[in-house]
């Protein structure tokens, strides 16, 4: 009779490691399965993960947030989320305040310019006492400085009233008393007595201001330069 091995031992003999050889440990519980892939031979039960590698998954699946539905009739979501909506309101915040501004500047602006001092009498701006009536003799022109012009007195006693900026670019015409004209020192544009254009550039005659004689006295008012094609005699006032 020859003796067989006992069979309720199924595990074989581990083979011993040779010296030196690295330890691979198990991380694996005592007694699970080798870690590492499984076999997968097709068709064989070892093929199926086991419960023991599955289980992570379920583990992992477990710990993923729950979605909240969102409730019947919510408004949906423009995609902007919380720190959109505190852009918008930002935004939305600044502009109303520049809105603001803009008005308060508007109206400081319009309350400034009721509040600034008209050009009071004897100002340029306003009306200016340019003399007596006999202060001027006729055929003479005088220069009234406040007044930014040239009292012209005509032959025939009427007054005109010339204002010294160039029609051209603006610049300041003086009289030549001895040529008897006006000469612009910036382009040479000549004006008779009356202000007509005798030479170009100017495209027209000097401006005129309202003349008026209140009581012998020669006023010129400022507040407002009259424009004009030509000369013409309804232009000149008469005492
Ligand atoms: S500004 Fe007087 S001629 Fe040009």
């Amino acid at each position: 009779m020859s003796e067989h091995p006992p069979t309720s031992d199924p595990t074989p003999p581990r083979p011993s490691l040779p010296p030196g050889a690295p330890v691979v440990r198990s991380t694996s519980a005592p007694g699970g399965p080798a870690p590492g892939p499984a076999p997968t031979s097709p068709g064989s039960d070892d093929a199926a993960p086991s419960a023991r590698e599955r289980a992570p998954r379920t583990e992992r699946s477990s710990r993923r947030p729950h979605r909240v539905p969102a409730p019947v009739g919510a408004a949906p979501d423009d995609g902007g989320g919380e720190g959109a909506g505190v852009t918008r309101r930002s935004f939305l915040k600044a502009a109303g305040y520049a809105l603001g501004a803009v008005a308060a500047l508007e109206v400081g602006g319009v309350a400034l310019a009721y509040l600034q001092p008209r050009a009071g009498a004897g100002q340029f701006g306003g009306p200016v006492e340019a003399g007596a009536v006999d202060d001027f003799p006729p055929g003479s022109v005088t220069q009234v400085a406040a007044a930014r012009s040239y009292v012209t007195r005509m032959d025939d006693g009427g007054f005109l009233a010339v204002y010294q900026r160039c029609t051209h670019l603006g610049c300041t015409v003086p009289y030549d008393e001895a040529a008897g004209l006006f000469v612009c020192p910036c382009h040479n544009s000549q004006f008779d007595d009356t202000g007509e254009v005798l030479s170009p550039p100017a495209p027209r005659p000097l401006d005129l201001f309202a003349v008026s004689i209140t009581d012998g006295v020669v006023v010129v008012d400022t507040s407002a330069p009259i424009a004009r094609g030509s000369f013409t005699p309804d232009q000149v006032a008469y005492p």
